[in-house]
């Protein structure tokens, strides 16, 4: 056997990035769950919550920088095993806060605030914080890594190593939402789960690994170099440093914050869109002015109605990390990206008209899932094609830089301006345009010139 081949299966780092993307999922994108059953049980506001989840998307998104760095530099397996046992002790401490007593709960005021003030504290350290730093060190390294293991399927393996986010949403859901219902209280939730993602993410981490140097799966040859008199010298990969110097690095950082952006600001808001407009249907169709309320079976059906959204957004989010790769792997990414930003601009358009038709809402929702998810498998695909492999974790992890500084501003500027107008009119079209400056920029994208071996 040659020195570039290896026993080793390729497919375990793979597992190794379901798993851990899965447990990213159940960290990040149910968190809405939470917001009511905390507010209940601690008398907190939608903004004060909502800042626990800000923080997280902050911290997790510059973390995943150095991650990034540290696993091209020790390996994936450390970096994914203390960060991940870092994340899962986040998350179960969260368990650990103290709900102020029910009756100053129930009486509000100063005296709910004083009495809050640590609890509120503690979840922006366990949650916004802790997990943030350990989520970014689960979820960069297997980015970086199990491509290398699939030179041919590149932008397949990224998806596996992926996918998870979207897995874990989809169960986290239900499954959060069942534990609050049996146990009264969102904390447990925090603990059982805590516990499973700490085995989670030292199986995961045990599946990495990187491959050798020079290494080819059996049967497969890299694209042939040309040789003779004329014929293109060898290319190497860049270096960190290098791509950092490259103008095209920057525009697909820009390009990546304005998908982020205008995904995450419009996200958090699908579900109330849908129960505010089709409410609003509802009240025309009955001939009541806005100030009635509606019978309580209605408005649990229309929360229901709404509820298809999220779920439709869900299952495309996660199907596309996947399906996207093989065809990213035949055509490229740049075509799919300018196809799918300007979709993805026509459907924040679509959004506000859709809101009052469920199954209209619901296929809107699924379009942005798709659009969405399919960036978390091309933009690392696309850095890979451009800069090769050699300092991927790096070159990813600066990239995804862009995910964190959007995932605080986004769904922050999105709720003010909702607040603000009454309307979800005005954040729809704010993601519209960003996105339409997005399609500008990868327009103008050019792979950088190879730099000879
Ligand atoms: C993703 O969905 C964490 O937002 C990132 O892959």
């Amino acid at each position: 056997m040659s020195q570039t081949q290896t026993t080793f299966p390729r497919w375990i780092p793979l597992l190794g990035g379901l798993l851990g993307s899965t447990t990213c999922g159940l960290l990040l994108y149910a968190f809405s769950v939470f917001i009511k059953p905390l507010m209940k049980q601690f008398g907190w506001t939608v903004p004060e919550v909502a800042m626990a989840y800000a923080l997280i998307c902050l911290i997790f998104g510059l973390v995943t920088f150095p991650a990034g760095r540290l696993s091209d530099k020790v390996g994936p397996r450390n970096v994914v095993l203390i960060g991940g046992l870092v994340m899962a002790f986040g998350f179960f401490m969260v368990s650990t806060i103290t709900p102020p007593d029910a009756a100053i709960v129930a009486a509000g005021g100063e005296a709910l605030k004083a009495a809050n003030r640590t609890p509120l504290y503690l979840l922006y350290l366990y949650y916004g914080v802790i997990c943030g730093l350990g989520g970014g060190c689960v979820y960069l390294p297997p980015i970086a890594t199990a491509p290398k293991w699939w030179p041919d399927r590149r932008a397949l393996a990224t998806g596996f190593t992926v996918v998870g986010l979207g897995l874990g949403s989809f169960i986290m859901a239900p499954m959060a939402t069942g534990m609050i219902n049996h146990f009264g209280s969102a904390l447990p939730v925090f603990k059982y789960v805590g516990i499973a993602m700490g085995i989670m993410v030292v199986c995961a981490a045990m599946c990495l690994k990187v491959p050798p140097v020079g290494y080819k799966p059996a049967g497969w040859n890299p694209p042939a170099a040309a040789t003779g008199p004329g014929a293109p010298k060898a290319y190497r990969d860049f270096t960190y440093e290098e791509t950092k110097k490259s103008p095209q690095f920057w525009l697909l950082w820009c390009a990546y914050f304005c998908g982020s952006f205008a995904g995450l600001m419009v996200i958090g808001l699908i579900a109330s869109h849908g129960i505010d407009a089709m409410t609003l249907a509802y009240k025309a169709k009955m001939g009541l002015d806005a100030a009635t309320k509606i019978p309580v079976d209605e408005a649990k059906k229309i929360a229901m109605a709404a509820s298809g959204a999220p779920a439709m957004l869900a299952i495309f989010n996660a199907a596309v990390r996947i399906l996207i790769g093989p065809l990213a792997d035949k055509i490229g990414t740049k075509k799919i990206f300018i196809t799918l930003f300007i979709l993805q601009a026509g459907a924040m358009l679509m959004l506000f008209p859709a809101g009052n038709t469920a199954a209209l809402l619901a296929a809107c929702a699924g379009l942005i899932g798709w659009n969405y998810g399919a960036m978390f498998t091309l933009f690392p695909a696309t850095l890979l094609s451009y800069y090769g492999p050699t300092a991927q974790g790096s070159n990813y992890g600066l990239l995804f830089t862009a995910w964190g500084v959007a995932g605080f501003c986004g769904p922050f500027l999105g709720g003010k301006i909702q607040a603000m107008t009454g309307s979800f009119f005005i954040p729809f079209v704010i993601s519209a345009v960003v996105l339409a400056i997005a399609v500008i920029i990868l327009f103008t994208l050019k792979a950088p010139e190879k730099i000879h071996a």
